[in-house]
């Protein structure tokens, strides 16, 4: 898509960028390529990024800044420029950096993405192969056998989209930086552990083991097939609904992620003051706030949170948009919204 993005050319320099990757808070890779090293030519270092070798002059090299939108309200802005598809699809927007010749290598991701180019010019060859083995030993997925069938010069602005397992490998022409909307896409085998582990915390079963009319057995050590029978009749208590389903999603889809910390404002305003700036500003989410809802009901930062119901709409329409215009807000809305500015999770625009 040419001029996806008309006039984009970045949201922060270098400089900044680098910053962050610096950060022990913000989760970052670097990445090298030295084809003259077979073996060892692709070597990956995860952050907190040491400065100097952001300095490297001698081999490609890029440096990758995920959850940017977590960090800047700006990039968060820019994600939610994609919620014609729904949030809890949407996962992070991810930065990179590459000098000339830099990148990932060729490889496949199993989700959508939407690669927005910033500053400078990428070219990036595609191919809708059906063989995906992998480069063994290598310290990141790269295909073995990349067979491009396409290419394309990306420039400020431009921006490419890659439906999931499409083969793609972009490589910096001069320096530049990629901007990269991903997806969520969880696997089966994901949901159903975190579902387990969230059905553990909820699951009340009634009823002890016991066997009164225990026999006497010819072996000790053996566990009898009646032991087993209770213990199974004990298990088939394990049950859940489909309003389970729908709330572990809604906590699930919500929950930070686990570098995620919320700064309580300090010092906090005094909630007369609080109510006068949302009258006046109004009111925005946190960029690490997650708000979204379903049949049941409204899910805040991996946790079901209680509405009027004469608030829903109001809710509703701040997680959408991820602010509130400026609202002579009645009190039911002004404390819930003051206690989440106390937690962090919003403040007045
Ligand atoms: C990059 O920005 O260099 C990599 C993005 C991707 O290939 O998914
Ligand atoms: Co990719």
């Amino acid at each position: 898509m040419r001029q996806a993005v008309p006039g984009f050319a970045g949201l922060l320099d270098h400089d900044a960028l680098f910053e962050l990757a610096c950060d022990p808070d913000v989760e970052s890779r670097w990445i090298r390529y030295a084809a003259d090293t077979p073996g060892t030519d692709w070597k990956v270092e995860h952050g907190p990024q040491k400065r100097a070798r952001l300095r490297g002059k001698r081999r490609p090299w890029t440096v990758l800044v995920q959850g940017l939108n977590l960090h800047l309200a700006a990039a968060d802005a820019l994600l939610h420029r994609f919620d014609f598809i729904p949030q809890a699809r949407l996962d992070d927007l991810m930065v990179s950096y590459a000098v000339d010749g830099g990148g990932v290598g060729p490889h496949f991701d199993n989700y959508d993405v939407f690669l927005l180019q910033g500053a400078g010019r990428r070219r990036w060859q595609i191919a809708d192969q059906t063989d995906r083995s992998l480069v063994e030993g290598a310290p990141l997925r790269i295909l073995q056998n990349f067979q491009p069938t396409e290419e394309l010069l990306l420039e400020p602005g431009d921006m490419l989209y890659l439906p999931p397992h499409w083969a793609h490998n972009g490589i910096a022409v001069g320096e530049c930086t990629t901007y990269s909307i991903g997806f969520r896409s969880p696997t089966a085998q994901e949901l159903g552990a975190e579902f387990l582990a969230w059905l553990q915390e909820r699951l009340c079963l009634a009823g002890i083991y016991a066997d009164p009319d225990l026999e006497l057995q010819d072996n000790s050590a053996e566990i009898g097939p009646r032991m087993i029978d209770q213990i199974e009749r004990m298990l088939a208590g394990i049950r859940w609904s489909r309003q389970d389903v729908a709330e572990f999603v809604g906590d699930y889809l919500t929950e930070p992620k686990p570098h995620v910390f919320f700064h309580p404002p300090e010092p906090a305003m005094k909630p007369k003051a609080f109510a006068r700036a949302v009258a006046r500003a109004g009111y925005a989410l946190d960029s690490r706030t997650q708000l979204l809802f379903s049949e049941a009901g409204f899910h805040l930062n991996g946790e079901a949170i209680e509405l009027p119901a004469a608030l829903r709409e109001t809710i509703a329409e701040l997680a959408h948009r991820r602010r509130l215009p400026p609202t002579e807000a009645g009190p039911a809305l002004t404390e819930m919204l003051y206690q989440w500015y106390c937690d962090g999770f919003g403040a007045p625009a």
